[in-house]
């Protein structure tokens, strides 16, 4: 069944639960369980028919519903990665189940490597723009002219200073680059990162581009974050170990939560 379709049945048994969120995230390794909404309700992945389950330490799997500042949001608290083996026309679906539910606005989170030595792990990047290294592109298969999707300003520059301004409110430390999306599962070599930089890249990571690219094709505002939980191999010496990501995620947990509460109250 074509992703949407699947996104309309999954959403419609979500609509007890909903209300009307104006803005949706999805929230990545650590990221998930470490944002609060007032009233909240999780439903999980579980639960729902036609929902994958999510499969990686760190992702609970469910779409957490509720408010900050009096506005209404709803998190998908984990994400599907081709990792799983999911198809990217998949792996868009917690994307499409949020647009599904009446969400414009969308911020993607994750977890990422820092490329660019000047990067620090527990810092924040806001995505500028991505390099889909994947070899996948979610769009493939559909039908009408709208596949030829413009990506020439994907991640909106308003957003990217809504969050920045968040940041300093928040004393967060953040900075703009690029993000390079890879398959994984397994860990980037030393010789990749040393492409990847030649290649733009300033943080590297497992998800995010190609449910960027599902969002603009449906229309909706895009803003991406990446937790910098580790330098990627090869610029520190330091081995690469998803115990550790996490680990470096759960650190961030209150700067995160705070965060996350702060854009559903201003976006
Ligand atoms: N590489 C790929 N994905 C990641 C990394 C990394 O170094 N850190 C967190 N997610």
């Amino acid at each position: 069944m074509d992703v949407c379709e699947r996104a309309k049945k999954i959403a419609a048994q979500l609509q007890k639960e909903a209300g009307m969120p104006r803005v949706g995230f999805i929230l990545g390794s650590g990221w998930g369980d470490a944002a609060h909404l007032d009233g909240e309700r999780a439903v999980a992945f579980s639960s729902l028919e036609g929902m994958p389950a999510c499969t990686v330490a760190g992702h609970a799997g469910n779409f957490l519903f509720g408010k900050a500042g009096g506005n209404s949001a709803v998190i998908s608290q984990g994400r599907l990665h081709l990792y799983e083996g999911h198809a990217a026309a998949t792996a868009v679906l917690p994307v499409a189940v949020l647009y599904e539910l009446g969400v414009r606005t969308v911020v993607l989170t994750n977890a990422a490597g820092g490329i660019d030595p000047a990067m620090q792990p527990s810092e924040l990047m806001l995505l500028r723009d991505h390099i889909n290294l994947t070899g996948q592109n979610p769009l493939v298969g559909r039908a009408g002219s709208q596949i030829f999707a413009d990506m020439t300003q994907l991640y909106d520059a308003e957003l990217r200073q809504t969050v920045a301004s968040a940041c300093r409110a928040l004393s967060i430390p953040c900075r703009e680059g690029v993000y390079i999306q890879v398959t994984g599962p397994s860990y980037e070599t030393p010789a990749e990162i040393r492409a990847f930089r030649a290649m733009g890249a300033d943080a590297v990571g497992m998800s995010t581009a190609i449910e960027a690219v599902f969002a603009r094709y449906l229309g909706m505002r895009v803003a991406g974050i990446s937790c910098i939980t580790n330098m990627a191999a090869g610029v520190s010496d330091e081995k690469l170990d998803h115990a550790d990501v996490l680990a470096q995620s759960k650190r961030n947990r209150r700067a995160i939560g705070a965060l996350v509460r702060e854009l559903v109250r201003v976006l």
